[in-house]
């Protein structure tokens, strides 16, 4: 069934996955009162926040004529279309105002929707939850709410610190993520005197097992060469370190370690814009080092490094990808990227016959691989 998986033939036209929560912009990059144009898995949004700073997020096409809301304004939380004055309730999309109607013209200006979509934030992110198929609610009908709540960082304390990271790729989604589960680019694409070279190239044995959506690199001391272990050698005792890594549809890979009472965690996203571009977004939250005044900004450094690094080598394959190559996954160290794929098309064939979702592990497993 390998042949099932191979990207070459999902690349080409990037399935993206409709009924999920997906980020939509960092929170700080939209003011109260301010409007901003988006666009996630090829659908144009209005993204903003009201006078009393709740985010929002619409479709962004008048559904009179169809002028995008984000050229309109926000006023009292609502949105005046820029060509006729149409106005919405930014929150529900539900029409408010339809200035060029006389008196006496009866049409029912509240049952007229501007397309919105449910709309949370999240540790530093706002997420848009994206229906399936399309917005509900555009034209006459009201938008269902989502009907989970948007993810969030794994948190084990109160108090802790948060940073994110945000960069755009030049590939189709399904590229972004296996290059993100890739165990096997560290030594050749994050070389770094401090991270690890060519020479540190040892062979590692991980066990998976299958979660809901997703699989779980099981819990384990981490990779002796890995900046997070090293750093919490300074708290804690070698063996008292775990960390857990987490892939769920449609995007989201979590990471945590924890030693006693300290922990780090981050939760990656890869996010389609359209077919052919997607951005990743790392939010990392921790309880160490609060004490340090630039800890914050360190580790952003550090990630942002990483980041750029990956974000570089998915430029350079882009180009290369163009003349469409043949691809192919080998074992065991494109494993995690076959359970992508396979998990993706349990997804949608479950959307399509209505029936159960058959995770493509049966059970636990043990990967070898040198990285
Ligand atoms: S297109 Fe928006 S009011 Fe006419
Ligand atoms: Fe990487």
């Amino acid at each position: 069934m390998l042949e099932d998986f191979l990207p070459e033939q999902q690349t080409p036209d990037a399935l993206m996955l409709f009924g999920f929560w997906y980020r939509a912009l960092p929170c700080d990059a939209v003011k109260p009162g301010e409007i901003r144009p988006a666009m996630l898995l090829e659908q144009a949004l209005v993204v903003g926040r009201d006078q009393e700073s709740r985010a929002f997020a619409l479709r962004d096409a008048c559904p009179h004529r169809g002028m995008p809301l984000s050229c309109g304004r926000l006023d009292a939380g609502q949105i005046e279309c820029s060509y006729h004055g149409w106005r919405f309730d930014a929150r529900s999309g539900q029409c408010t105002l339809i200035p060029s109607l006389v008196a006496d013209q009866k049409l029912k200006v509240d049952r007229i929707y501007a397309g919105s979509y449910p709309c949370e934030e999240r540790d530093d992110f706002i997420w848009v939850f994206i229906p399936d198929p399309g917005p509900a609610g555009a034209g006459f009908t009201k938008a269902a709410p989502a009907p989970t709540p948007a993810p969030e960082v794994p948190k084990f304390s109160d108090r802790y610190k948060l940073a994110y990271l945000t960069a755009d790729l030049p590939c189709s989604v399904d590229h972004g993520v296996i290059g993100l589960m890739d165990p096997a680019h560290g030594p050749f694409v994050h070389q770094s005197w401090w991270w690890r070279t060519r020479h540190s190239i040892h062979e590692k044995r991980k066990n998976f097992e299958p979660i809901p959506f997703g699989f779980r690199m099981s819990a384990h001391t981490p990779s002796s060469n890995s900046a997070p272990y090293k750093l919490l050698r300074l708290y804690a005792k070698a063996d008292s370190i775990t960390t857990t890594i987490d892939f769920v549809l449609p995007n989201l890979r979590s990471e945590v370690i924890r030693a006693g009472k300290y922990w780090f965690s981050s939760l990656t996203t890869v996010t389609p814009i359209t077919r052919s571009r997607c951005r990743i977004d790392v939010v990392a939250a921790w309880n160490l080092f609060r004490w340090m005044p630039f800890a914050a900004d360190l580790l952003k450094f550090v990630f942002a490094k990483f980041v750029e690094q990956d974000r570089r080598t998915m430029e350079l394959q882009s180009e290369g990808l163009k003349y469409n190559p043949h691809l192919m996954l080998i074992d065991d160290a494109d494993r995690p990227a076959k359970w992508y794929f396979g998990l993706k098309s349990a997804y949608l064939d479950m959307k399509k016959t209505g029936g159960e979702f058959r995770h493509p592990m049966s059970g636990p497993v043990t990967l070898r691989w040198r990285s």
